[in-house]
């Protein structure tokens, strides 16, 4: 038997049951990990909470599409993988559970030096942020905002800007500020008041924003000049239209991107923290905490 969360009706955290089924097998072209963690992402959240947002879902689901383990079973014609490979990849709201099947191409090398909870919890953060930092191009000198910077997606787009020699701006509540500080992140409270506070921070003037809040930021960054076409928001979907801002995400997954971003996250060049990991059979509150939308970093499933 293989346990997996899963939700009969839409709603909170509440709707979340560890139910038992029949352990699931590797067809043609597939590999089957014994999952050994698997991230919580907002999008699992929404996708949860509201039945507009892909009207095509039928109940029940599963849940979570990012995970780490090992695989246990190779589907015919698989040459990519051996039986025992550790291996991180991305699901469609299957992941949390003992065992996911997926596509061979889905599944990257975890790095040895990766810990387990990292692996399991860098996918889609890592994918969403390399994209939508891509989409504004950050150069060399340039000054670019990013919001919810101690999140997961704007702590990955953070490091990935100044990466690219960027200076970076990043907005957060005042007790992830030290925390930002010390990532070389100029951190500024959002809220009331902080179009004034980004102009203390950069008084050079801001280049692009890399938005992961919404409307407040994007406005922001408007009114102290910065391009439409040099905003991306990956909340913020009306200011295309309102603004001419972009809104690239994640999508368009590869293994050798998935391989790239693990890699990163063991050399050091990312730091991707943990904020808690918690069992599989303690999903509830997981996702109560995610809901709190104060995190520093990842929320993590940790099976042993
Ligand atoms: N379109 C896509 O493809 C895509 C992909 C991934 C995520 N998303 C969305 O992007 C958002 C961020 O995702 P995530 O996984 O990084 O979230 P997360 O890890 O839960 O982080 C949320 C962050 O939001 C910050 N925050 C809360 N209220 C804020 C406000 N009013 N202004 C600025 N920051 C605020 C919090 O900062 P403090 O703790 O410092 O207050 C926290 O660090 C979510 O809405 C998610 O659904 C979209």
């Amino acid at each position: 038997m293989s346990r997996i969360v899963q939700y009969s009706r839409y709603g909170g955290p509440e709707v979340l049951d560890i139910v038992e089924v029949a352990e699931p097998h590797a067809g043609p072209g597939e590999v089957r990990v014994a999952v050994r963690s698997a991230g919580l992402n907002n999008f699992d959240s929404k996708v949860r909470r509201s039945p507009a947002l892909l009207p095509h879902r039928v109940l029940p689901s599963g849940q979570g599409s990012e995970f780490a383990g090992v695989i246990d079973e190779l589907g015919d014609g698989v040459s990519t993988a051996v039986v025992g490979d550790e291996v991180l990849g991305w699901s469609n709201f299957t992941a949390q559970a003992d065992f996911v099947v997926v596509p061979a191409g889905h599944v990257a090398p975890k790095p040895g030096g990766l810990g387990w909870a990292t692996a399991g919890g860098l996918g889609l953060v890592g994918n969403t942020a390399e994209r939508s930092t891509r989409a504004v191009t950050p150069r060399r000198g340039e000054t670019v905002l990013v919001s919810a910077a101690a999140g997961g997606v704007g702590l990955f787009a953070a490091q990935l800007a100044i990466a690219e020699g960027a200076i970076v701006v990043g907005t957060a509540s005042e007790g992830n500020h030290d925390y930002l500080r010390g990532l070389g992140i100029i951190p500024v409270a959002y809220g009331p008041g902080m179009v004034d506070r980004l102009r203390a921070a950069a008084p050079q003037g801001i280049d692009a924003l890399i938005d992961n809040a919404g409307r407040e930021t994007v406005e922001a960054a408007i009114e102290l000049g910065v391009d439409p076409k040099r905003i991306n928001s990956i909340v913020y979907f009306e200011g295309a239209a309102e603004y001419g801002i972009s809104n690239v995400g994640g999508g368009g997954k590869k293994s050798e991107d998935l391989g790239r971003l693990a890699r990163l996250v063991t050399d050091g060049t990312i730091l991707l923290p943990i904020a808690a990991t918690y069992p599989l059979d303690e999903v509830r509150g997981a996702y109560e905490q995610l809901e709190s939308r104060h995190l520093r970093g990842k929320i993590v499933l940790t099976l042993p």
